[in-house]
């Protein structure tokens, strides 16, 4: 038989090409092929019978199973997995290197291990002695919790063979690597045969598996984007190294709600849960200053109050420069025209810097007034009173939008006792207002604009 013939494989997006190109025609990526082998394999019938021998079934006559979640034991990282692990679920914790995702597996792995039953923890990063450094520094009690360096596919499986744990954590899938392939670790068709030979033990053994991912420079996660269809729940760990708050938000998750967000802060003990995320994210607010308001933001099933501030300042040379961080940058050119043109205050020869405090990425549409009202408090200097939140979206026609959960919204301002909330004139209605909360409802943006400044 002929041997196989080598394919190039793009490293970021896993396209393949039987000649090397320079840039990659599906992802746009520049070289980025690598020359893999591939391996004309007959399907394993162990892998096939791990996965169950699967027959047609009824509809009616599958039952229903209400998955009983394992808890970690803790509180915010249950939340973005949508209430705990599902067993037999491969969940995927994305996130720049340093952030804190050995830490808070390491001390989710601890607390699994000593209420549920054994975890072991799989790092091909760093050995025993350097993980039982950090555990003594996070308090891992004695739990059934074994560690293991190592980096071979088959050798892990062969360990959980022998241990049975009912958690297993993979410390980074990058350098993870399966005999079956002669590439390198951390190459495209590695990583994709080692989550597979994931996928298949954990489902086949009902065990939950969690697999760190390292993430590029643009914040994809590095590898085949192949990862993310794989797996049943993604998460990314965000949050800046010179900050002490980070937030895991789950992007996929097929057992529980999408843009859920727990919110931790590093201390010298690991990361602690941040129960309350408004009040860590208001923390720091100026009072009185002109080009600050507070947004009454949702992330997922939270609403959480945040601040957008802005600043307005006479451009030099011409050029003005709009920058927006924590926010879209395009939607902030967007609603700086509608300003121009529906409230007439022109910023042509300005320069606008937005911001969202504490490190937060805002992606809802809601943020629209908070972003208007912050440029224009700058823009007057005028500052906007202290007990005021807003949320809303703004359309073109400058017209103030209805927003999706507004009692939510409403109930986290009055938890922190806020007075006074603007918000679209569509939502309120006359059961929000009770308890030293007034409502203003505003139907376009020169409204909101007078009802605050
Ligand atoms: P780490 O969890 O190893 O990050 P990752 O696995 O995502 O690369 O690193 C976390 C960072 O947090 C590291 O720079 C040191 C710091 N840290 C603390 O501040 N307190 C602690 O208790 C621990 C364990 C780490
Ligand atoms: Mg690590």
């Amino acid at each position: 038989m002929k041997a196989p013939k080598s394919v190039y494989v793009c490293q970021s997006c896993g396209a393949q090409s039987q000649k090397w190109l320079g840039r990659c025609a599906d992802c746009g990526a520049w070289n980025s092929f690598v020359e893999e082998t591939p391996i004309a394999e007959a399907p394993s019938r162990g892998a096939a019978a791990a996965l169950g021998g699967s027959t047609p079934r009824l509809y009616a006559e599958v039952d229903l199973l209400v998955a009983d979640r394992l808890g970690t034991g803790i509180g915010e990282f249950d939340r973005v997995l949508g209430g705990g692990l599902v067993p037999g679920s491969l969940v995927l914790l994305g996130g720049e290197p340093g952030i804190g995702k050995s830490t808070l597996l390491l001390q989710a792995a601890a607390n699994f291990a000593s209420s549920v039953g054994p975890v072991l923890y799989c790092s091909g990063e760093e050995s025993e002695h350097q993980i039982k450094m950090r555990g003594e520094r996070l308090g891992v009690g004695d739990a059934p919790l074994y560690l293991l360096a190592e980096t071979c596919v088959e050798r892990l499986l062969e360990a959980v063979d022998r241990l049975r744990p009912r958690l297993l954590i993979v410390d980074s899938i990058q350098t993870v690597f399966s005999l079956k392939l002669p590439s390198a670790p951390g190459s495209v068709g590695q990583v994709r045969q080692a989550a597979t030979d994931l996928l298949f033990t954990a489902k086949g053994r009902n065990l939950p598996t969690i697999l760190v991912g390292h993430v590029t420079k643009d914040g994809s996660l590095a590898g085949p984007k192949v990862l993310e269809h794989v797996v049943d729940t993604v998460l990314y760990f965000e949050g800046h190294q010179h900050q002490m708050h980070r937030v895991v938000r789950a992007v996929k998750n097929r057992f529980g709600a999408v843009s859920e967000l727990g919110v931790f802060e590093m201390t010298g003990a690991g990361l602690k849960a941040v129960p309350n995320p408004s009040k860590l994210f208001l923390s720091e607010r100026p009072s009185n200053v002109p080009g600050s308001v507070v947004l009454a933001a949702m992330e997922g099933s939270r609403p959480i109050l945040v601040e957008v501030q802005a600043l307005v300042s006479t451009a030099t040379f011409g050029n003005a420069r709009r920058t927006a961080n924590g926010l879209d940058q395009s939607r902030l050119a967007l609603l700086l025209a509608v300003l121009d043109k529906r409230a007439g205050l022109n910023l042509s020869t300005d320069d606008v810097f937005v911001n969202v405090a504490g490190g937060l990425t805002i992606s809802e549409p809601a943020a629209d007034m908070a972003i208007l009202a912050a440029v224009a408090s700058s823009l007057r200097n005028r500052p906007i009173a202290t007990g005021v939140v807003v949320f809303g979206e703004v359309g073109l026609a400058g017209e103030v939008r209805a927003t999706p959960q507004s009692a939510l919204r409403l109930r986290e301002a009055r938890q922190l006792g806020f007075t006074q909330c603007v918000m679209p004139r569509m939502d309120t209605a006359p059961e929000d207002g009770p308890a030293g909360l007034s409502i203003t409802g505003v139907r376009t943006i020169g409204e909101a604009l007078d009802a605050l400044l």
